[in-house]
């Protein structure tokens, strides 16, 4: 049996991906997810790609003698993978209590047990969202961070302070602080991808559910940025490359001695792409237009933000190889084989 280690949120979007890669490591994987955006159906999935059904717990990381209970009942877990949050930015500024609650509680909680069961380290899933509007691109790590727009990016602005604080108070663990870009795209076989609830308020759920025609047009919020084509930019990264760096991660800090008790690394590919040139990436891929108009702006996006992912290519070994063009086919294959199963 390989090493254990806990993925919170692993039947979520990013979650899932990272288990199917942990499991072909083999990396012998318990999830802990409440459901509260996803479900049970995601694991069948992953047993079809990888062969292996994950552990599976179904409870809330706030809820700590549920956690407890899992550390006992799972023995010797090495490693945390904490993706367990709520995510919705415009959700945040309406439940502000609610994602300070989920976002905080999960981790502390996780936190405070991990001595208690000889957990030794914990990556955490952080986020571009940390630097704001910078002031230069590409981003890298030392680039300041900006008072957050939203309770959400408050939280990982928190969520990375409270694990440096606890690290420099002594506790016995490290971490790895992961900061994405924008994930998008699904696994190459189609058996998980994202499943977005409601009205999809990011980009490519909501491009790919107009392809489909279950939304009439695509809005691009705002042509007059200061941008080449005047829509914003953004570093769109695999979310299967993303995956493949929590293996890494977390064998660097579980094998790694040497290596500083936290660190902190951008995922993102390098390369900044217009909402414009976006669409029509995957126009050109898949062949399917996409209905879209020029609308105004959104309040509080960011204009440009892509990553200087120079640190995760040099120190982590890792590097986004999916071409951006196989992302789009991902995203479409995906977008279809929820059609084909009657869920969109
Ligand atoms: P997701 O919503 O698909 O996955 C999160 C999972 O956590 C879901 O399955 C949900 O049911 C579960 N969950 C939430 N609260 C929980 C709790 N208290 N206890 C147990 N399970 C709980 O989101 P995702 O896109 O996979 O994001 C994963 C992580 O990455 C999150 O922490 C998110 O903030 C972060 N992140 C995401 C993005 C993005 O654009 N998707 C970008 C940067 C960072
Ligand atoms: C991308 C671009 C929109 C929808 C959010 C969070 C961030 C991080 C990633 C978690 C923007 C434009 C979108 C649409 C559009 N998540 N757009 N029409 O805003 O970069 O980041 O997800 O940490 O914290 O804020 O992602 O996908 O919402 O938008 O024109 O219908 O697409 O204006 O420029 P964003 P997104």
């Amino acid at each position: 049996m390989g090493t254990r280690i806990l993925v919170t949120g692993g039947t979520g979007y990013i979650g899932s991906h990272t288990v199917v890669e942990l499991q072909n490591a083999g990396f012998d994987v318990v999830i802990i997810d409440n459901l509260s955006n996803s479900n049970k159906d995601v694991l069948d999935g992953i047993e079809r790609i990888t062969g292996i059904r994950p552990n599976f717990v179904e409870a809330d990381c706030t809820d700590i003698v549920a956690l407890r209970k899992l550390f006992q009942d799972y023995p010797g877990i090495k490693g945390i993978i904490n993706f367990a949050a709520s995510k919705a930015v415009g959700e945040s500024v309406q439940k502000p209590l609610l994602y300070y609650r989920n976002n905080l509680n999960t981790l502390i909680n996780l936190l405070e047990l991990m001595p208690e069961f000889g957990v030794e380290g914990i990556v955490f899933s952080s986020s571009c969202t940390v630097y704001g509007e910078p002031d230069t691109n590409p981003v890298d790590e030392s680039a300041p961070i900006k008072k957050a727009t939203s309770p959400y990016g408050n939280t990982k602005q928190i969520c990375e302070e409270i694990i440096q604080d606890a690290i420099t108070a002594g506790n016995p663990y490290k971490s790895i602080i992961l900061r994405y870009f924008n994930p998008v795209g699904a696994h190459p076989s189609a058996e998980i991808g994202e499943l977005p609830n409601g009205v999809p308020q990011n980009l490519i759920p909501y491009l790919t559910q107009t392809a489909i025609g279950v939304r009439k047009e695509l809005s691009v919020f705002g042509n007059d940025y200061n941008t080449p084509d005047g829509s914003c930019i953004r570093d769109f990264i695999n979310v299967v490359d993303l995956a493949k760096a929590h293996v890494i991660a977390i064998k660097r800090m579980l094998e790694n001695k040497d290596t500083d008790k936290v660190e902190i690394f951008n995922l993102g590919t390098g390369d900044g792409v217009s909402v414009l040139q976006l669409i029509n990436t995957f126009e050109e891929a898949t062949g399917v237009k996409v209905p879209h108009k020029i609308v105004g702006r959104r309040e509080g996006d960011i204009e440009k933000v892509w990553a200087d992912p120079v640190k995760a290519n040099t120190v982590l070994g890792w590097k986004a190889e999916v071409p951006l063009a196989d992302t789009m086919k991902s995203a479409w294959a995906w977008q279809l084989k929820l059609r084909e199963r009657g869920i969109m």
